[in-house]
């Protein structure tokens, strides 16, 4: 009978076996310190679960600590030597993912705590502003609970409606249905970029140019795309477009929204707090202009900010190789 070894039924179990005896592997897996990692003694740690999380290379983890040892400070918020580098950092980053999906500019950059804070921010100020009572969104039959759930949320709170795009049997958008769910209470169409179970990549500019004909936005949910592919926004067209830092050997915790600056422009703040404030008593409360009001989002997660730079730039090393 074939045996399985776990953690708990480890012939090792106790002791501590981080302390391998073999080299850290040549090449990636030098820049992963983990992947030197020996199980049970004996066997060489092979780690295939990138989809679920990426581990996390050399440079990401000493970017962060040394942020931690060296530059630690809150930003935009303090007049002194380390809150001014510290901010300069963080504005660098959104800088860097800007680039990363070739946005128009950073105030379309909302960092967030990932995915699913993304497309919940989308469905939550989005359908604020332009959901009521028998609107719909259309999403598919592939699509992550992240992007499900968001919109349930909007159901149960304001009587939205979902709309699924359905699939083929080999595991294909229906285009053809796609296009036939459009109709005068369509406000926005929500669909994965790459599927996380299938693996099938959509045809993200023929979603949009078909949303668009009907004046309908998309948000696209990239968290299996990004890794693998080369994204730009403005080429995809799309009006919002999400992803996860913890999938690009980044950390656990950071994530970004793209969104076109016409619709960030018109949508309300997604919580409240620090300074996107500008004037708060117990009877009313007046805000910054938006880019604060994004630059919110950035800062829920800013201990995060630390490790993006290296990520990504790491991210577009492997993609060369
Ligand atoms: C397609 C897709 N969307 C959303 C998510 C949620 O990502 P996160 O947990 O980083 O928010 C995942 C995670 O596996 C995913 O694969």
């Amino acid at each position: 009978m074939q045996t399985v070894l776990t953690p708990s039924n480890s012939p090792l179990k106790g002791e501590n076996n981080n302390n391998h005896p073999l080299p850290l592997r040549e090449g990636w897996g030098g820049s992963f310190p983990i992947l030197g990692k020996v199980l049970y003694g004996k066997y060489p740690l092979v780690y295939l679960d990138n989809a679920a999380t990426t581990q996390k290379p050399r440079s990401v983890v000493e970017a962060m600590t040394d942020e931690y040892y060296n530059v630690n400070a809150n930003v935009h918020r303090g007049v002194h030597f380390l809150s001014q580098q510290a901010t300069e950092l963080h504005e660098a980053s959104r800088e860097t993912v800007r680039r990363f999906l070739n946005a128009r500019s950073t105030s379309e950059i909302v960092f967030t705590r990932g995915t699913t804070e993304s497309i919940n921010l989308v469905a939550s100020c989005f359908g604020q502003a332009f959901m009521k009572e028998g609107d719909e969104v259309i999403i598919s039959e592939m699509e992550h609970h992240s992007n499900i759930v968001s919109w349930q949320l909007l159901q149960a709170r304001q009587g939205i409606r979902l709309r699924i795009v359905p699939i083929t049997d080999d595991g294909r958008l229906r285009l053809d249905e796609y296009e036939k769910l459009f109709n005068e209470r369509t406000r926005i169409v929500s669909l994965t970029h790459v599927s996380n179970v299938l693996g099938t990549i959509n045809p993200v500019r023929d979603i949009v140019r078909i949303a668009h004909e009907h004046d309908v936005p998309v948000l696209i949910d990239g968290a299996q795309s990004t890794p693998h592919m080369k994204i730009d926004v403005q080429e995809l067209d799309c009006d919002f477009f999400a992803f996860s830092g913890h999938k690009i050997y980044g950390p656990t915790g950071i994530g970004v929204l793209y969104g076109k600056e016409q619709w960030l422009d018109r949508i309300p703040p997604y919580m409240g707090g620090g300074e996107m404030i500008k004037t708060v008593s117990f009877d009313r409360t007046t805000f910054n202009d938006l880019l604060q009001v994004r630059g919110r989002h950035a800062r829920l997660c800013g201990q995060h900010r630390p490790g993006q730079r290296p990520r990504l730039r790491l991210f577009h090393r492997l993609r060369c190789h």
